[in-house]
């Protein structure tokens, strides 16, 4: 089948229309115009085409400067096409321009769960999987995690660079003088049943707090962005703290200003109504608040991609965190460090550690803890984790569910099913064994994730809302239903017509 060239070049537009600036700045790139300037021609004498004559879109031009470039060819049509490659990656819509024929929109990509798909370029977090490497603005995660505060860590994620002296005053400032929940909020909070998951709590209370704060609407204005950031971080170990004492029949007790970040959450949480006097332990705050900083971002996550998802429809960020809490409550993300230890507790003692083995290899269930999309090592905040729990364990007392982990990690590293497929522990496999050690129950783990996230998920919605590249989000699809039909008005049932291929229900590009 042949396909006019003229039709292949002349999909779309490769300059931005009159007034399709975004509203925070920047044009926006070339992800506009689905302009073709690579098509090479035919496999038999390949003639060329003339490149766009606008500017040429940035991919473009770097690419052609390194000459960096995928051929691709495509067998249906015998054409080939030049597509430019950008910091390790071809840009979805440079696809679009192959075709089979004036009919056919262009060509998609198919990645369910996004398994091999950048949907942003970020300068926030690294990590590399195969290496077990993460670092938060460069800085590896180990020294990160040795020698600063996650409140000096929060204000890296969401600046770019560490606090200076007078930097870090104002932050720690903003932060503990917005801790304090509105009367009408802990109200809200009251209104939920007694045994409700304080993460269900911590997902719907974020939610609310946007109706207080209308404000954060104006997501364009630089200023008010920051103030809400401010907000968040402070509010969220109030909220979390609130939600467990809800859950415990408790007073709520109020923050302390005098108090660090963890000094205060711990206090939020243990100190008896009756008493001001209430001092954590300086060994668990320390331990709590490194924990803090080992969670506070991992780049493009199923929470942090709610975040952004949301935030690209211009939402408020608080109605965005609650979208990202829900996405990290569940079992396969911030919910398994809550797994972990019932899957632990389950287990019991070490001599039950084959039958568990074995249950996961029948395929029966998962060794909750284990596994990660990017993270084919160990992830480098379990070793962290595993080493924390010492420190704890000396104030605290030995969880003995640590004994079980370690027999359980010893024999899936030494298993070849976990082997094959590069499962290593992550680092909700002994996070929660030292929540538990430091008093916290069980349905409060992932609430203690979503803590100190809220600093990644605002710098992740930060830098997505000042991306000039950054749309809308809006996914394709591949459609698999019906082609047609039609409701039986007359009692004559009307045949359904099943598609014999995918169809494409898209708009059809101009001629
Ligand atoms: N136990 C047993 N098998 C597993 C596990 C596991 N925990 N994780 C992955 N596999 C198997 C999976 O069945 C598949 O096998 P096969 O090739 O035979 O079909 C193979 O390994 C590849 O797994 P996948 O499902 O394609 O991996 P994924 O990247 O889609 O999922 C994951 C990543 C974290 C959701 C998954 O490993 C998992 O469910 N782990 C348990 C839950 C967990 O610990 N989550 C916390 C993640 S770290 C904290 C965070 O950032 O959220």
């Amino acid at each position: 089948m042949t396909t006019p060239r003229r039709e292949m070049v002349s999909v779309g537009s490769g300059s931005a229309p009159e007034g399709s600036r975004r509203p925070f700045g920047g044009s926006r790139g070339h992800r506009t115009g689905f302009k073709n300037p690579h098509v090479l021609g035919r496999r038999e004498g390949r003639r060329s085409v003339p490149a766009s004559k606008s500017n040429p879109p940035k991919a473009e031009a770097k690419a052609a400067a390194t000459n960096s470039f995928l051929s691709v060819t495509d067998e249906r049509t015998a054409t080939n096409y030049r597509i430019p490659i950008q910091d390790g990656a071809i840009h979805a819509t440079d696809l679009h321009q192959i075709r089979t024929g004036a009919d056919d929109y262009g060509l998609l990509s198919y990645d369910p769960s996004f398994a091999n798909t950048a949907s942003c370029r970020s300068a926030i977090t690294f990590i590399d999987g195969d290496r077990g490497i993460l670092r938060y603005r460069g800085y590896p995660i180990e020294e990160l995690a040795a020698s600063k505060t996650y409140l000096e860590v929060a204000y890296l994620l969401i600046h770019g660079n560490l606090p200076g002296k007078n930097q870090l005053a104002e932050w720690l400032h903003n932060i503990t003088y917005h801790t304090m929940l509105h009367e009408n909020v802990q109200k809200f909070m009251d209104g939920f049943h007694h045994d409700a998951h304080p993460m269900g709590m911590m997902v719907s209370t974020l939610a609310a707090l946007s109706t207080f704060y209308p404000d954060a609407k104006n997501i364009s204005d630089e200023h008010t962005r920051y103030q809400q950031a401010y907000r968040l971080i402070a509010k969220v170990p109030t909220v979390a703290a609130f939600a467990h004492r809800h859950s415990v029949g408790m007073p709520y007790i109020h923050p302390s200003n005098d108090l660090s970040y963890a000094e205060n959450f711990l206090a939020m949480m243990y100190r008896p109504s009756w008493t001001t006097q209430y001092t954590p332990d300086p060994v668990l705050a320390k331990a709590l608040d490194t924990l803090f900083v080992l969670h506070a971002d991992h780049e493009q996550n199923c929470s942090s991609n709610a975040m952004r998802a949301v935030g690209s429809s211009h939402a408020d960020p608080y109605s965005c965190a609650a979208a990202a809490a829900a996405a990290l409550y569940g079992p396969l993300h911030g919910g398994a460090n809550e797994q972990v230890v019932r899957m632990l507790q389950e287990i019991g003692t070490k001599e039950h550690v084959p039958q568990l083995i074995r249950q996961v290899k029948e395929g029966k269930r998962l060794l909750m803890g284990f596994g990660h999309r990017i993270y084919k090592n160990y992830d480098p905040r379990a070793r962290l984790v595993q080493q924390l729990a010492e420190e704890v364990f000396a104030v605290t007392g030995r969880n003995p569910l640590i004994d079980v982990a370690l027999a359980l990690e010893k024999v899936a590293l030494s298993d070849e099913y976990f082997i094959q497929r590069r499962l290593y522990p992550n680092i909700d496999f002994y996070s929660g064994i030292i929540y538990q050690a430091m008093g916290f129950p069980m349905d409060m783990f992932p609430v203690l994730f979503a803590i100190p996230r809220m600093s990644g998920w605002l710098a992740q919605w930060i830098e997505m809302v000042q991306d000039p590249e950054q749309k809308i989000a809006r996914p394709r699809q591949l459609y698999i239903g019906p082609l047609e039909r039609h409701l039986d008005v007359s009692g004559v049932k009307t045949p359904v017509r099943k598609p014999s291929r995918t169809i494409d229900t898209r708009p059809k590009p101009a001629a």
